[in-house]
């Protein structure tokens, strides 16, 4: 009777033990997953063109000539367009699976790229290069602890150049709260000047509403930056 019992909670024990390391899963475990389980074209932020971010793009001079970072790239096919007009790009994203994809899709290609894979919002290695641009796609509305917001800008600040600019197209706070079943932190462009602070500039900004690869509508901000 008592061995029964005691079999029974080892059971137990090991079930929600098993369970636990289902449900907590690291951020990069997270996106692994996310980034194995479905084509590019299933993902729920896939965009077929980068229009909208060309609109902005197209603001700043020369900038075929520039070296770019990609926080959180994902597997985006902006990248292959950014190195058909000539940019160094430095890649980042928290999830090995992604880079990988991203990096096979390039074996052929003589591009200029670093690679950084690690969570954007914890200090980026000294080696790596200042740059002249930063384009975030769906990435900073991930960060909902203010410490990892705050880490976020700052490596923003110590490798955007000075007169470098900085793009951001995030939830906008009419979006939806969640995306990849993980909470959102929408923004406003009023929030992302703050935290820019005042050695940046608002050069433009609009709304634009994406519509997902199922044709539900996602209301996004995007928002250009110049930093003096
Ligand atoms: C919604 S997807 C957007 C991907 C890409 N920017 C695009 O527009 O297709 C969010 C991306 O951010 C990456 N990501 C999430 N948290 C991150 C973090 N802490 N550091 C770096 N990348 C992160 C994910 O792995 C994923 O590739």
């Amino acid at each position: 009777m008592f061995h029964n019992a005691v079999r029974i909670l080892y059971f137990l024990v090991l079930v929600l033990f098993n369970i636990g390391k289902v449900l907590l899963k690291s951020d990069s475990e997270h996106w692994d997953m996310v980034f194995n389980e479905r084509e590019e074209s299933q993902l729920g932020w896939f965009e077929k063109d980068f229009l909208q971010t060309f609109r902005l793009l197209n603001l700043i001079p020369d900038w075929q000539k520039s070296t770019i970072l990609l926080p959180g790239v994902g597997t985006s096919k902006l990248v292959e367009e950014l190195i058909r007009h000539g940019c160094r790009l430095i890649l980042n994203d928290i999830s090995p699976e992604a880079i990988s994809k991203v990096n096979s899709r390039l074996l052929e290609k003589k591009a200029n790229i670093t690679w950084l894979c690690q969570d954007i919002s914890q200090p980026l290695p000294e080696s790596s290069p200042p740059v002249d641009i930063w384009i975030d796609r769906a990435v900073l509305h991930f960060f909902t602890d203010q410490n990892d917001i705050k880490g976020y800008f700052a490596n923003l600040k110590s490798y955007l150049k000075p007169g470098g600019y900085a793009i951001f197209a995030e939830f906008s706070l009419t979006g939806r709260e969640k995306c990849a079943h993980l909470k959102l932190h929408r923004y406003s462009v009023d929030e992302i000047s703050d935290r820019l602070g005042e050695s940046f500039k608002l050069i433009s900004s609009f709304d634009f509403t994406f519509t997902n690869p199922r044709g539900e509508p996602r209301p996004y901000i995007y928002a250009l930056y110049k930093r003096n």
